[in-house]
């Protein structure tokens, strides 16, 4: 079933100049963009975003690392998307993460691991309406 996913390639992937490696991954395996936007963020849109997790010990340098630079949030759309980015992302730490995947591939850290996916379609719904109100 076709379905959106909202991804962040986080600003250590902007940084890294890895913004070509890792969207190629998700458009290689056949999913679509279809929005686009780089951005620097806000404490407040991170809070929004991280609403599960402000309460959690790892939460503040989680913030300071979203907001730190400009990252790049994407609307993913194609079959079974949500958990097909999931997959390709891999393991939140990037020490243990299977290589083959974005991670595993690409970080040493749980904190600085290149991207964010949606982790259920309900996730993605509300990740959606928070990044890109005015998409259709
Ligand atoms: S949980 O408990 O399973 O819901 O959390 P998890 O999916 O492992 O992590 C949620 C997000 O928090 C980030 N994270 C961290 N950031 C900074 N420092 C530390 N120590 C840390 N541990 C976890 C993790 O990268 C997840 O970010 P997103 O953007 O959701 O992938």
């Amino acid at each position: 079933m076709s379905q959106r996913t909202l991804v962040l390639l986080k600003p250590d992937t902007v940084r890294r100049g890895l913004v070509g490696e890792v969207l190629g991954r998700f458009e290689a395996k056949g999913l679509t963009v279809v929005a686009m936007d780089l951005r620097t963020i806000d404490g407040e849109l991170a809070d929004q975003h991280y609403a599960e997790h402000v309460e959690r010990d790892f939460y503040p340098p989680l913030r300071e690392f979203v907001t730190s630079g400009p990252l790049v949030a994407l609307v993913l759309e194609g079959d079974e998307a949500v958990e097909v980015v999931r997959a390709l992302n891999g393991a939140t730490d990037g020490r243990k993460a299977a290589p083959g995947t974005i991670r595993g591939d690409l970080s040493l850290s749980n904190r600085e691991n290149l991207v964010h996916g949606s982790d259920s379609p309900e996730s993605a719904d509300r990740e959606i309406k928070i990044w890109f109100p005015d998409l259709p």
